[in-house]
């Protein structure tokens, strides 16, 4: 049986700032998705937030790029940064960027992971998600996943496994992509996504062809024209029996990596990997966080959910996450906690740079 997976994701407005989804935009949404899940529409979902990112989960059999599925979301999030918009919360319809549904929702605002597959026996998934960072997040933690037999002995010691994976890389600045296969491309796999500001990871799959991981990669800055918020981004990995296990999915990160994002999406900060009940970023908005829910997907249906970083195990990674913030923090206004100016292109900073430029002289 195939089954599609759809990741559909906006910041339609948050409380108190861009802390947190209030709960009646959730319930909009939730309502709108079992009406369409009493009409067949859909075979199963969950709504979800991470910071003031709504997560619509919806399983399906439509595909990848379903227009019905696509206009169901962007229907949703336009009814919920309605509400938004009359109750004033923050930033209310912030992720939505054009007046009107086109087909596919890519380019309209929205942040989208998606995939479709044969159901194996038995179909673990983890949905990741994020506030307060990038697409980027994803780079480091995939290439361990999907690369690096230090954190998945599945690579070394399970047959299925051995083969190795094919990445997906997009070049943000010049929309074109490459597929590079591990091990045997592991060092040029690096030298690219290395450098995450440019490059990214958008999909993983197995030598087979079959599909193992997706990252929502759309660049709302460059949607926009303008800095409008960061593209926090989701994320659907497939795991266990021919994958890497959920553990060393998991594994991935725990340690907490510097990432871009974080206040005015701005600064360089450590990602967390927090419990749902935890992904409210208020500590100069953040620090950035991610959120793992895991799924086992059955017959279309959604098994779960999962809080899988809801773990004493993961105690140890937030505490040097709130370590690693006092120290760039403590950096204040300079760099590397500030992010680079070709990262700062998109944010205010170029307004208040402008001013002082024909104060500039020559020097002698
Ligand atoms: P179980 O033997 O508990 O199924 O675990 C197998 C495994 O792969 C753990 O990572
Ligand atoms: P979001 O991208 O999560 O809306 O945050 C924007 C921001 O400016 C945080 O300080
Ligand atoms: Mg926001
Ligand atoms: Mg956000």
């Amino acid at each position: 049986m195939r089954t599609t997976i759809s990741v559909i994701k906006a910041d339609i407005g948050s409380l108190a700032g861009h802390v947190k989804v209030p709960r009646e935009l959730l319930d909009v949404c939730g309502d709108s998705l079992s009406r369409a899940l009493k009409r067949g529409i859909i075979k199963d979902f969950h709504v979800t937030s991470c910071g003031d990112d709504i997560d619509l989960i919806i399983a399906h059999n439509k595909g990848v790029d379903s227009s019905v599925v696509h206009e169901l979301a962007w229907r949703i999030f336009r009814a919920a940064a309605n509400l938004a918009k009359e109750r004033h919360y923050y930033a209310a319809g912030q992720d939505l960027l054009v007046e009107a549904f086109s087909g596919n929702i890519r380019g309209m605002g929205p942040g989208i992971a998606e995939f479709e597959f044969q159901e194996r026996p038995s179909e673990p998934i983890i949905v990741f998600a994020c506030d307060k960072t990038s697409p980027s997040a994803f780079n480091l933690p995939f290439f361990k996943i999907f690369a690096d037999p230090f954190n998945s002995a599945g690579l070394v010691i399970d047959p299925k496994l051995h083969g190795g994976f094919k990445f997906e890389v997009h070049d943000v600045k010049q929309a074109k992509r490459i597929f590079l296969g591990c091990p045997e491309e592991l060092y040029d796999l690096l030298a690219l996504i290395g450098v995450s500001s440019r490059y990214l990871i958008k999909r993983v799959f197995r030598k087979d062809g079959e599909i193992a991981a997706v990252v929502s990669t759309e660049r709302l800055s460059q949607i926009a024209g303008r800095y409008v918020g960061k593209d926090d981004p989701v994320a659907i990995v497939r795991t266990q029996s021919g994958f890497p296990a959920t553990g060393e999915a998991l594994e991935a990160f725990v340690m907490p990596q510097l990432v871009p994002g974080w206040m005015r999406g701005s600064h360089r900060g450590p990602l967390m990997p927090v419990a749902q009940r935890d992904a409210h970023p208020t500590r100069f908005d953040g620090p950035p966080r991610a959120m793992a829910l895991g799924f086992q997907v059955s017959d279309g249906k959604l098994l779960g959910p999962a809080d899988l970083f809801d773990d004493v195990a993961f105690d140890e990674s937030r505490r040097m996450a709130l370590e690693i913030s006092d120290y760039m923090r403590s950096h204040g206004p300079f760099e590397p906690h500030l992010l680079s100016p070709e990262e700062l292109e998109y944010t205010t900073l170029p307004q208040v740079v402008e001013r002082l430029k024909k104060r500039f002289e020559p020097i002698e």
